[in-house]
């Protein structure tokens, strides 16, 4: 069964490079990032994992814990590592499930049979404090990740979690925002007092507020 946007992130209680965790117990109060990789030492992945690593302060930022899986073992991962650490110059700073049975992988749906039976796609979870999952994308294994792209859509998350607004297209931090119409204008005048730049009733563009 797929997890989708609203779902309670299924829990689940795994082996990973930094030993055992329940999932719920180890994301606390953070948010967190599941991903996927389809197999242990192959190329794409390899830089993906780098690149997380290096931005790990990133996600720290913004209160976001990340864990990787594929259906390798754990021995496997660490072995794995070495390389990622000696060709991507950044060690992995994050764990790793070792998944063999699929037990995560089928909670999670992120084996598609007629992509591929026996590898994971590249799969992402983000999934909020209260355990709801917030973002689901899925890449095909020939493709690596932009991860600062899952950053920015933490951003837009976390900025839209606590005010009434959306972000248009390519926002980035620090880029105005859209009132969302459930607001009514004379709500609007109260939430944002900088005012607004009406478009279209609909489109009611503003300063990001939490800046
Ligand atoms: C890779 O990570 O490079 C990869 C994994 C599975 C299939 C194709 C590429």
């Amino acid at each position: 069964m797929a997890v989708r946007l609203g779902d309670t992130a299924p829990d689940f209680t795994a082996d990973t490079t930094q030993g055992t965790i329940n999932f719920h117990e180890w994301l606390g109060d953070s948010w967190g990032v599941l991903f996927s990789h389809p197999k242990d030492f192959t190329p794409v992945c390899t830089t993906e994992l780098g690149y997380v690593a290096k931005i790990k302060p990133e996600f720290e930022k913004r209160n976001v814990k990340v864990i990787g899986l594929s259906v390798d073992p754990v021995e496997s991962h660490v072995k794995w590592e070495g390389d990622i650490e000696e060709t991507q110059g950044t060690a992995v700073n994050f764990p790793m499930i070792g998944d063999p049975d699929r037990k995560v992988a089928d909670l999670y749906d992120m084996i598609h049979p007629n992509a591929n039976d026996t590898m994971t796609v590249r799969s992402v979870f983000v999934i909020g404090p209260d355990k709801k999952v917030k973002l689901t994308i899925t890449y095909p294994a020939s493709t690596g990740r932009n991860f600062d792209e899952i950053l920015r859509v933490i951003d837009s998350l976390q900025l839209t979690a606590g005010y009434k607004v959306a972000t248009p297209a390519n926002w980035q931090h620090g880029g105005d925002v859209i009132i969302v119409p459930a607001v009514s204008d004379d709500e609007a005048k109260d939430l944002f007092p900088g005012g607004w730049d009406e478009q279209k009733p609909y489109l009611r563009v503003t300063k990001q507020p939490n800046l």
